[in-house]
C-alpha cells in the first residue's frame, strides 16, 4: 500500500487531538508534518497541545509554530467548547520542543522537496498558515494532490449565525486555498453534525480499554460539553472527519459544488456559499462531503485508537 503523505495544520483543540491521533494510527497515511496556528485557544497552547498530542502517540514527526492571528482583523478563541487550555481541562504529559521556524517556511520546503500531487493538506484550523505557504509560492500548488479542509457550513454556523469557526476565524486565507485550483474537499459543520460524540459512543469507546491514548481521547470526549446547537444530544467530532475522509473514504458520499466564502466586514463574514445544485451558474470548485455512515466511522475510530499506546 502506498501511503499519502499529509501535512495536518491544527490548533489543538479536543477534536484537532483526536484527529492526529487517528492520523497517527491510521496505516494509509504519513503524516509528514505538524503545523500548528492559534484558534480554538492562544498559539502558546495549541502549540503545547500539538507536542503533547504528538508525544503521548510516541511519534516524533516535526511540530512547527505558525500565525498567532489571521491574516486580517484579530484573534478570537473558542474557549466555550475546548476550554482556556485548549483541550478542556484535560492533562497531557509535556512533549518534545517544537522544531524552530515557521508554519508557512515548513510547508513550503516540504512541499518543494516532494513530487507533483504527493502531499495532500490537511487544515482542521483557521487556513492561514496554508494559506500563507501557498500565496507566497503559488507554483508548490502542483505538489499537493488535495487540499481537505474542515471548514464551513452549509446551514447555520457555530461561531456567528451564518459561519463556522474555522472559516470565521480567516475567510481571506480560505478564499486564497479555495482559489488555488487544486481537487478540494470539505468538512462542513453539516457533515460533522452527523458525527455525534453521544455518552453511549462515548462509553462503549472507553469500554474497549487500550492505551494513553484512548484513554486521553475519551476523557476530551467526556469534558467537551454537549452542544446546544444539535440539541444538547452530544457533541460534533469535528476533525476527525477529515482526516476519516482521507483513510476510510467508503464512509462518506459526496458532492460536486461551486463554494463562494464571504470576506465582507458584515455579520455574513465567514459564511461559506456552497451551492448544491449549480444555482449561481458557477463551476464545481470542490468537493463536499455529504453524509458520513456514523456508525462506521466511529467503529474505525475505536478500532484505530485501540491500536495507539
Ligand atoms: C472547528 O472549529 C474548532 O473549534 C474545531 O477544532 C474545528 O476545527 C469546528 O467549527
Ligand atoms: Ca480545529
Amino acid at each position: 500500500m502506498t501511503r499519502r503523505r499529509l501535512i495536518i495544520d491544527c490548533d489543538p483543540g479536543t477534536d484537532d487531538a483526536i484527529a492526529l491521533w487517528l492520523a497517527f494510527a491510521s496505516p494509509e497515511v504519513e503524516v509528514a508534518l505538524v503545523t500548528v496556528a492559534g484558534g480554538n485557544a492562544g498559539l502558546e497552547s495549541t502549540l503545547r497541545n500539538a507536542r503533547a498530542v504528538v508525544a503521548l502517540a510516541g511519534q516524533s514527526v516535526p511540530v512547527v509554530a505558525g500565525a498567532d492571528r489571521p491574516l486580517l482583523g484579530t484573534f478570537q478563541a473558542e474557549v466555550k467548547v475546548h476550554g482556556t487550555d485548549g483541550l478542556a481541562g484535560v492533562r497531557l504529559p509535556e512533549g518534545l520542543p517544537a522544531c524552530p521556524g515557521q508554519a508557512a517556511d515548513a510547508i513550503r520546503d516540504l512541499l518543494r522537496a516532494a513530487a507533483p500531487a504527493s502531499v495532500t493538506l490537511v487544515g482542521i484550523a483557521a487556513a492561514t498558515n496554508l494559506a500563507l505557504a501557498l500565496a507566497t509560492e503559488p507554483a508548490l500548488a502542483d505538489r499537493v494532490d488535495e487540499i481537505v479542509l474542515m471548514t464551513g457550513a452549509l446551514g447555520e454556523g457555530n461561531w456567528t449565525p451564518g459561519a463556522e469557526f474555522n472559516a470565521a476565524m480567516d475567510p481571506e486565507a480560505l478564499a486564497i486555498l479555495l482559489a488555488t485550483g487544486r481537487p478540494t474537499t470539505l468538512a462542513t459543520l453539516d457533515l460533522t453534525a452527523q458525527a455525534l460524540v453521544t455518552p453511549a459512543r462515548a462509553a462503549a469507546l472507553r469500554a474497549r480499554g487500550g492505551g494513553h491514548c484512548l484513554t486521553a481521547c475519551c476523557d476530551i470526549m467526556d469534558a467537551v460539553p454537549p452542544s446546544r446547537r444539535l440539541g444538547h444530544l452530544g457533541h460534533a467530532l469535528h476533525d476527525p472527519c477529515a482526516v476519516a475522509w482521507i483513510v476510510a473514504p467508503d464512509l462518506f458520499t459526496t458532492r460536486a459544488v461551486a463554494v463562494q466564502v464571504e470576506c465582507g466586514t458584515g455579520p455574513g463574514r465567514g459564511r461559506t456559499h456552497i451551492d448544491r445544485w449549480g444555482r449561481s451558474g458557477a463551476a464545481a470548485s470542490a468537493r463536499l462531503l455529504e453524509t458520513i455512515d456514523a456508525n462506521g466511522f466511529f467503529a474505525l475510530l475505536g478500532d484505530r485508537m485501540a491500536a495507539l499506546r
